[in-house]
């Protein structure tokens, strides 16, 4: 069964569940928070999380597949939350490599994978899948800088979700693609993953680490989940870190 957690607040869900999972919580548990004071996103960017209106949640997850592919869990992550956005909102959810979740053009969701590869051979490897997704927000709630990129299940039109409700309902889709990533593979979630895909085919900018900028059009994620992009020389560059931008139409 799942041992699950419910915090009016936190610094950030995600360190908690690690916290959950280095005592051997169960795979599925979760914890989720009305508040965080310092939620973060990728890039250790941090995730606007104020009080009652959004859901932040991280869910223990203990795959059964060689740990060098648990960075493959933030698609399969972000495919659970696109079944779970589309069931609300059909036909308007869409993702933006590698984890944001979107309502049209505007972010309204993201998910945050942590890998640990434990010492405790008996706890083994593990991930946390941290998903925040604005859910009640109203648009003159959300900061000044986020009001043209941000966007809440409400302002969509979406109906009022309660984050508890969305905590257990989003972990049945988690679980399930989890479930058939490992029974049928990966290339079965990739396929499913690129129908809700909103950069393959369009003009992308990626600045690496290094501040090199790699500017071409978007092949989507290759195999393995790494994302391709091909120059106007035809060379084909797959990204592995860093930031990937898309040109507006
Ligand atoms: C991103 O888009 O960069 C990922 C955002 C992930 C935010 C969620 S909110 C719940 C969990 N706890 C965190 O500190 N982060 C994730």
């Amino acid at each position: 069964m799942f041992q699950d957690e419910y915090l009016r607040i936190i610094d950030s869900t995600n360190d908690r569940a690690r916290e959950l999972a280095e005592k051997g919580g169960p795979h599925g548990s979760g914890v989720v928070a009305e508040q965080q004071t310092a939620g973060r996103g990728r890039l250790k960017r941090p995730w606007f999380s104020p009080a009652g209106k959004n859901l932040y949640c991280s869910y223990i997850i203990r795959p059964v597949v060689p740990f060098s592919e648990y960075p493959r869990l933030t698609l399969v992550a972000g495919l659970a939350v696109a079944h779970f956005m589309n069931d609300l909102l059909p036909g308007r959810v869409g993702l933006k490599w590698p984890n944001d979740i979107l309502l049209g053009e505007k972010k309204c969701g993201g998910i945050l994978c942590e890998s640990v590869l434990s010492q405790d051979r008996h706890t083994g490897g593990y991930a946390i899948v941290g998903i925040g997704l604005n859910l009640l927000l109203e648009r003159n709630e959300l900061p000044e800088e986020l009001r043209d990129r941000a966007t809440s299940l409400l302002i969509e039109g979406g109906p009022r979700l309660m984050p508890l409700d969305a905590f257990n309902v989003l972990r049945r889709h988690l679980l399930a693609c989890i479930d058939d990533w490992q029974k049928i593979g990966f290339q079965w979630i990739l396929e499913r993953w690129s129908s809700f895909d909103i950069m393959v085919g369009r003009q992308a900018t990626w600045v690496t680490q290094k501040r090199e900028v790699v500017t071409g059009v978007s092949l989507g994620p290759d195999s393995s989940g790494q994302l391709c992009i091909e120059d106007a020389q035809g060379t084909r560059h797959l990204v592995v870190s860093g930031d990937v931008t898309l040109a507006r139409e």
